[in-house]
């Protein structure tokens, strides 16, 4: 099934997906995410077993969720084309410490801190987290998207 050609007509809004745990922090661009339940509320993260991010993530009690604006591609580009195997990606934004020691990318109007509720293992190469909004900022936004960020490069391979 060409599951690649309906993500291009779905064209899903992407997010920036902050965690720190230990005194190390990370983040990653992430289509693959979705509100999971209504009530209580969920929200759930995929990470690719691969990613710098996904250590930190999956230990973590909290992630930061950074609802991209179409004018943030920038921002994708730094989290979704870049590793933070090879550069500290925190060194070319503003950010700052949020609750729960989120990190915090201060130039997204829509931000969301949530607590990690359980991951989900299937065996595939990403790795399913869910979580429980506990904060948020926001705004109106008009969602940077799939389609618009065909020139950036994943700064890890998946596989
Ligand atoms: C459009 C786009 C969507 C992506 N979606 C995801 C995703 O849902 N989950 C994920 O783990 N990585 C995803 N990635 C890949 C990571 O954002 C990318 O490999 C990043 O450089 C990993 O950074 P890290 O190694 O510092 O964690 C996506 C990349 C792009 C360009």
């Amino acid at each position: 099934m060409d599951v690649g050609r309906i993500a291009e007509s779905v064209n899903a809004a992407l997010v920036v997906v902050t965690a720190a745990h230990n005194g190390e922090r990370s983040g990653c661009l992430v289509g693959f995410h979705s509100q999971c339940s209504i009530d209580p509320v969920r929200y759930a993260v995929w990470i690719s077993r691969l990613n710098h991010t996904y250590p930190i993530a999956t230990r973590s009690d909290h992630l930061g969720l950074h609802f991209l604006d179409e004018s943030d591609h920038d921002l994708a580009s730094t989290f979704g084309g870049m590793s933070g195997d090879d550069v500290d990606k925190f060194a070319g934004v503003e950010w700052s410490v949020g609750d729960f020691d989120v990190p915090i990318l201060t130039n997204c109007k829509t931000v969301v801190i949530a607590t990690r509720v359980t991951c989900l293992d299937d065996g595939g190469d990403h790795v399913g987290i869910v979580c429980e909004p506990v904060a948020s900022a926001v705004e109106r936004f008009r969602p940077l998207r799939l389609l618009d960020v065909q020139d950036i490069t994943p700064g890890h391979p998946s596989s």
